[in-house]
């Protein structure tokens, strides 16, 4: 039914519809041992076709806002709620999600993140396991337990909802910075360097 190697799902046949509508399996990129983990909904037409999620216009806005806040693509690792693209990029269904939720808690207990930023109400809701209305609560962090683990969510806007609401800009980006500081990933400004010592 599903096969991982590693943080890897290798073979998969959960969903017929999704086994049609994709050209390959999306893993996360990023470190093995990545503090701050990203959690999109599910890979779209060029993550598809590149193999890789947010590599699209979403990516950009995604790799933008990280190098404002410090911090590259090579410090975290980026993943999805669903590792397939769903037809005409429609929302993955309950289904879907539990279908591919086994690989993403297994990816995030492998990791062992410091911080799990949800970028949009899908990832969101779906690891809060509770509706939100994702523009009020971006930028505040949930414990939570994951696969029976506490976490910690911070619960981010999607980047492509900047594209088509300019205002959303500076709530995703203070998110962003937010990501930086709790994760402590070193941002070039020697405080993360500082607390090591
Ligand atoms: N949007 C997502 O939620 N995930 C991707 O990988 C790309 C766009």
């Amino acid at each position: 039914m599903g096969e991982m190697d590693g943080l890897s799902v290798t073979a998969c046949e959960r969903c017929p519809e999704l086994c049609e509508s994709r050209s390959r399996i999306v893993n996360g990129v990023g470190p093995d041992d990545a503090d701050l983990v990203f959690v999109g909904e599910a890979p779209g037409a060029t993550e598809d076709e590149r193999g890789e999620p947010f590599v699209g216009r979403s990516g950009d806005v995604l790799d933008d806002a990280l190098r404002d806040a410090g911090l590259a693509r090579a410090d975290i690792r980026i993943t999805n709620c669903v590792r397939c693209r769903p037809p005409d990029n429609r929302d993955p269904t309950d289904e879907e999600l539990s279908n591919c939720r086994e690989y993403l808690e297994r990816e995030l207990d492998l990791l062992d993140p410091e911080v799990i930023v949800t970028l949009g109400k899908v990832p969101s809701e779906h690891l809060l396991e509770r509706d939100l209305a994702v523009t009020k609560v971006a930028g505040s962090v949930e414990e939570t337990r994951i696969a029976g683990t506490p976490r910690r969510v911070l619960v981010s806007v999607h980047p492509a909802a900047t594209l088509y609401d300019p205002g959303q800009r500076e709530t995703f980006a203070e998110t962003i910075a937010t990501a930086a500081d709790l994760s402590g990933v070193d941002t070039g400004d020697g405080q993360a360097r500082l607390g090591d010592f």
